[in-house]
Order: structure tokens, then C-alpha cells, then sequence
């Protein structure tokens, strides 16, 4: 197999082709040699990837970078990594932070040739410190509209001095950062150049000049290219979401392979193994990078080599990874609960006596009832309908939002191959549970739309789930009440076949007080413009006829033609089944049945109730 080929990058010679792109774990870039980092870097490395490269430590013109400490974690990170038989390289982002940079349009131009000077310098002592601490290889970023990046580019370089004006003079910095690196680690040690030779939109740098910059950058001895797409505005580019559906980033690199020999690398949503391995055997890139899917499952490669591809973790792109990072401070996973968490020592003890039942086969039931049964439990699983999922069959089908059903089937894989007694078609109710015959009752019921009170709702509207799911059909035109997330998404979703979708909006724009994050709310936002979807803001539904909707915007009131109608207006718990069971200690409420939000609140749940009995 391809992926699992031994390569080099320079003379280090990586085990496989398979690296974990850089990820920042900690918000606060102080905490980078956690022991939390550690310990996720560790993972991907027992895991079985050829190289790690960290998320990007800073160079700042005004922190002190205390080198014999760091030099110290450093050591201990290469030990860590090396123990597992794999390589580490350093990412060094000089004149900023991954995590808490915001593109200053200024800074290219307001930094002094001097301040320049001490960047670098700064540099080359990390880098030098970096090679004699063991670890294998430094990467410079200079990519995303980061400093370097920056400078690279036109739009934002108006410098006058030799840093500015033709490409030569932007590609300075980057030139001197280079030849710092070298001149102190030696012209062997493995350099790789983190760049963007296209911004995602036609402001920023084009492909024709990308593919230049890196002839300058095979120029200047780097040792491999890793190539990067997108920047702020378009972070949907860099960090893929769940509304792209096929990898973004691989045919821009694959441009810029053909224009050099050194080995490139490239990432975004390259997680299906046998899309990576034809990329590898199209020599589209020599490394293939993972960042979501080695946080959802850091034993990829392991997988793939013992050929059990079907036990893979599918990362369903939520991005909470994201989120957690920006608003928690570090990382989280949604569909892996150790992620992040792998310090934690769990409890260890079997219950093979046991009894389990959980309610409800949504992804919170579901993981609920495998992790009791992997506790050696007795457990049953009841489903009221015919297929488990949930609301997570409306939330992903096979046409859209691919990624939660490629999850939902492996968790269905799963249970069906664990001692999980599985009940279809039956429901829970106070007089067919045995209270005392379980040690633990799971309640995982989910939660149901919400109706609002709308004349004329009752007979003429769909729910998004019953669209989504494909249980109704929809028409031409298409209306749908609310424009939250769920709003448009399904808008999104119709707006593929329909000839026009309007969104209806209380408020004064859509997705107010359910964001999805900066590039899903940025890539949710494009496929509503792409599909031609309209949205009425601030316009109150005041009536559904059978082929109209009635609305009332600043004061007035309009009508419009429509075929189908679809009610988006939020969820409601299905919290009744876990009352009517009364407070006891045996019966825990999990997941939307306690307040419906993200899935990674049910998945954690069911996880840890499940390993609690
Ligand atoms: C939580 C998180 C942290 C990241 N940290 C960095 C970083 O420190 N430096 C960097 O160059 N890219 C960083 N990235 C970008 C990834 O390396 C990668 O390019 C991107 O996620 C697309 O690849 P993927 O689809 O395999 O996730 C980060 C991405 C995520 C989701
Ligand atoms: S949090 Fe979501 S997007 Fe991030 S790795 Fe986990 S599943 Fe993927």
C-alpha cells in the first residue's frame, strides 16, 4: 500500500506516509508542552502515523522564549515520539499565534526592518535548540495570512523597502528565516515550509503566483512544501466543514507538485483511506496530512495496517474540536470522549453482574449501551422505531452531510458485533420496565421538534427531520419557518433539487443565536448563495395556507406561492419517559432528553454513564 510505504522528507526517513497535521491543543500557547498535549501527541504516535508535526509554536517580537526549559519539553516530546517509532517536527509560526491571530492587515507594513531582524534571530536559537533536543525536523508557517504569509502577498504588502514590490523582495522574511534555520542546524537537517499558494478567493494570492513562490521557496533548499489553502475570510478553505463534501485542498497542492521535486503535503478531509491511498498512487502528494480525523481517531494508520478499516472512528466534522479550542480554552471531541482526556485513569473496575437498560438508540444511547457492555454489563438497548440514529438520521443522509452517516454506520457496526441486546420497535413506558431488574436505566430519548403556534401549521407543514430524512417529499418552491441552524440546513439541503427555498427569519438575520463556528457559519452561508436560497429577515409567519405562506415584515403583510413548507423552529426534550420513572439513583437522563444541543453533549454523556454503573 501506498500510505503505508516508508518515504523520506530530506534525510528523514518517515515509517509511513501518513502524518498528523499540526494541531493546536491549548488556547493559551503557554500551556504548550502540557501534559495533556503530551499525551494526545503521544497517542497519534502509538497510533501509528510517520510523523507528528505540533501545532505551531510562536515566535513573538515581544515574549521572551526561555530556551533551556524549552529545550527540556522539547527532549521529553521527542522521547514520547520516538518510543513509538515515529518522527516530530516542530511547527514555528514567527510574529504569531495559530490560535489567537487575527489578520492585521497592518503588520506586514508597520514592522521595523529591525523588529524583522529579531524575529528571525529568535528563530534560528529555537530552531538550533529544537535540532539538539531531538527533534526531527522544524516547520515554518508561513501561511493563512500569518505574518509570513503576509508578506508573500500582494494585497497586503505595501512596503516600499526590499520586503515589498516584486515577489523576490516579499519572499525576503520567508528567504531569511530559511537561511537562519540553516545556517544554525546545517544545511542536512529537515526544513519544511508551511505556505499558501492560494487565498480561496480573488483577492489574495492566485494559483499562478503560489506555484512560483514555491519554485522560490525549492530555491532556497527546504527540504519539503506543505501546502495550505484559505485564510480568515475563507477558513472554510483551510479547516473543511461538514457542508464540503469531498476534499478541497488536494488539487491545488497536486498544482503545485507539478512545478517541483521536493516531496509535498497536503491536507483537508483526506480521511477516507481508499481516496488517500489513489491520491498517494496519482503521486497528487508524497505525505498525506489528518488533523479532525486523527483528533477523532488517533489509531488511523494502526487500523490500516491490521486491515480493519471498518473499525475507523469517522471524524463527522462538527468542528466542536474547533469550538472547544476558542471557547473552552483546549481541544474536544465529539465522537472520541478520550480525546484530549487520555490522562485520565477510568475506572477499571468489570460489572459483569450487571444489568443495563438504555432508552433510546440515538448516538447517546448508542455509546451508552456499547461502553456499559465494554464494562462486561448485561446490557439491553430499546428503540421505539425500526432503525437506530435518531435525530442523527435527519442530520446526515447520503446527499448531504455525509460524514454523521458515515459515523451513525460505523456505531451501528459496532453495536451489532458487541453482546448488546438490541429491542427494535419497542418503547419504554412505566408499566413494561422492570425497575428492579436493572442496575441502571439510561434514559436516552431524545428530543422532538417544536410546533409554534402558526395558523394552519397543524395541516400543512413538515418537520426538517421528516425532509431531511427523506419520509416527505419536497416540491418546487419551498418555504421553511426559521432560519437557525437546522433552518438552513435544510434550506440548504432543498435547495439543491428546488427551484427557490426562502428562508422566514423572526429575527434580524439568520443563525443569531445558534453560530456554528467561524468557517461552517462562513461555508453555510456559500451553499445558501450557491443554491439560490432566500432569506426574509425580521418577517414574522402569521399564516400556512395549502400552496401559500403568509408573512408579516415591517408592518406589512405579504403572501407567497409555495408548494411544500417545512417548520424549523427548534427541538423540544423528550424528558416525560424519565419523569414517569420517578427520581431514583438507577435512572440518569442523558443528552437532548436533558436539553437538545450539540451531539457531542449525548455521545459524552452516554459515554461516561455508561462506564459509571
Ligand atoms: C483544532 C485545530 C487546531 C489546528 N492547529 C493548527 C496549527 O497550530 N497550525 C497549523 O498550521 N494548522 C492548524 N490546524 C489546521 C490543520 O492542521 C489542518 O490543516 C486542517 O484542519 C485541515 O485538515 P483536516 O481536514 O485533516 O483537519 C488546526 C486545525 C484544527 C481543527
Ligand atoms: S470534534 Fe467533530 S470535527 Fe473535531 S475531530 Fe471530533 S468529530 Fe471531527
Amino acid at each position: 500500500m501506498e500510505i503505508l510505504k516508508k518515504s523520506y522528507i530530506g534525510n528523514m526517513e518517515l515509517n509511513n506516509r501518513i502524518f498528523l497535521a499540526p494541531v493546536t491543543t491549548e488556547k493559551d500557547w503557554k500551556d504548550f508542552f502540557s501534559k495533556k498535549t503530551k499525551k494526545f501527541i503521544e497517542k497519534r504516535a502509538e497510533g501509528g502515523v510517520g510523523l507528528v508535526i505540533t501545532g505551531g509554536y510562536p515566535v513573538l517580537l515581544n515574549e521572551n522564549i526561555d530556551y533551556i526549559k524549552v529545550k527540556e519539553e522539547l527532549k521529553d516530546l521527542a522521547k514520547i515520539v520516538h518510543n513509538h517509532n515515529a518522527k516530530i517536527c516542530l511547527q514555528i509560526t514567527p510574529g504569531c499565534q495559530w490560535i489567537n491571530y487575527k489578520l492585521d492587515k497592518n503588520s506586514v507594513n508597520e514592522i521595523s526592518e529591525e523588529n524583522i531582524k529579531i524575529l528571525i534571530d529568535k528563530l534560528g536559537k529555537l530552531s538550533k535548540i529544537v535540532k539538539e533536543a531531538g527533534i526531527d525536523a522544524v516547520e515554518i508557517n508561513g501561511s493563512g495570512g500569518n505574518l509570513l504569509d503576509q508578506f508573500h502577498t500582494k494585497r497586503w504588502n505595501n512596503r516600499r523597502d526590499g520586503y515589498g514590490g516584486s515577489l523576490e523582495n516579499r519572499m525576503r522574511f520567508t528567504q531569511e528565516c530559511i537561511n537562519a534555520v540553516k545556517n544554525l542546524c546545517g544545511e542536512e537537517y529537515p526544513l519544511i515550509f508551511k505556505f499558501t499558494p492560494f487565498h480561496g478567493d480573488n483577492l489574495g494570492t492566485q494559483l499562478e503566483e503560489g506555484q512560483e513562490i514555491a519554485k522560490i521557496l525549492e530555491e532556497s533548499k527546504i527540504d519539503a512544501l506543505h501546502v495550505d489553502i484559505g485564510y480568515s475570510d475563507m477558513w472554510y478553505k483551510s479547516i473543511d466543514t461538514v457542508y464540503q463534501e469531498e476534499p478541497g485542498q488536494v488539487g491545488i497542492a497536486s498544482k503545485i507538485k507539478d512545478k517541483v521535486s521536493v516531496p509535498v503535503l497536503g491536507q483537508g478531509k483526506l480521511s477516507d483511506p481508499e481516496a488517500a491511498e489513489k491520491i498517494l498512487k496519482e503521486g497528487k502528494l508524497d505525505f498525506i496530512g489528518m488533523a479532525h480525523q486523527l483528533i477523532a481517531d488517533p489509531d488511523w494508520v494502526k487500523k490500516i495496517r491490521n486491515n480493519t478499516p471498518y473499525d475507523i472512528v469517522h471524524c463527522i466534522s462538527c468542528n466542536d474540536c474547533l469550538g472547544a479550542l476558542i471557547n473552552e480554552g483546549e481541544i474536544k471531541c465529539s465522537v472520541n470522549p478520550l480525546c484530549y482526556n487520555e490522562n485520565i485513569i477510568h475506572n477499571d473496575k468489570s460489572y459483569e453482574n450487571k444489568y443495563v437498560l438504555v432508552l433510546g438508540g440515538g448516538p447517546g444511547g448508542i455509546t451508552a449501551a456499547l461502553s456499559a457492555s465494554e464494562k462486561g454489563a448485561q446490557v439491553e438497548l430499546w428503540e421505539k422505531t425500526n432503525e437506530l440514529g435518531g435525530n442523527f438520521l435527519a442530520a446526515g443522509n447520503d446527499f448531504f452531510k455525509k460524514d454523521i452517516r458515515k459515523y451513525l454506520n460505523y456505531l451501528n457496526r459496532k453495536l451489532f458485533r458487541s453482546k448488546v441486546k438490541i429491542k427494535m420497535l419497542k418503547e419504554g413506558n412505566i408499566e413494561n420496565i422492570d425497575l428492579d431488574k436493572y442496575d441502571k436505566i439510561i434514559v436516552a430519548t431524545g428530543s422532538r421538534p417544536v410546533k409554534t403556534d402558526i395558523k394552519g401549521r397543524n395541516n400543512n407543514v413538515s418537520s426538517a427531520n421528516e425532509i431531511l430524512t427523506g419520509d416527505k417529499k419536497f416540491g418546487r418552491k419551498v418555504a421553511v419557518i426559521g432560519g437557525g441552524l437546522v433552518g438552513c440546513e435544510v434550506a440548504g439541503f432543498c435547495g439543491e433539487k428546488a427551484e427557490k427555498v426562502f428562508i422566514f427569519e423572526i429575527l434580524d438575520d439568520i443563525l443569531i443565536n445558534e453560530s456554528p463556528g467561524v468557517n461552517d457559519e462562513q461555508a453555510l452561508r456559500k451553499l445558501l448563495k450557491d443554491r439560490n436560497v432566500e432569506v426574509f429577515s425580521s418577517s414574522k409567519v402569521v399564516e400556512v395556507k395549502e400552496k401559500e405562506i403568509v408573512f408579516e415584515k415591517d408592518g406589512e403583510i405579504n403572501t407567497i406561492e409555495v408548494d411544500t413548507v417545512i417548520g424549523a423552529e427548534g427541538y423540544i426534550s423528550n424528558s416525560e419517559l424519565y419523569e414517569e420513572l420517578g427520581k431514583s439513583n438507577k435512572v440518569v437522563l442523558i443528552g437532548d432528553a436533558i436539553m437538545p444541543a450539540n451531539v457531542i453533549h449525548a455521545i459524552h454523556q452516554g459515554y461516561k454513564e455508561g462506564r459509571n454503573l
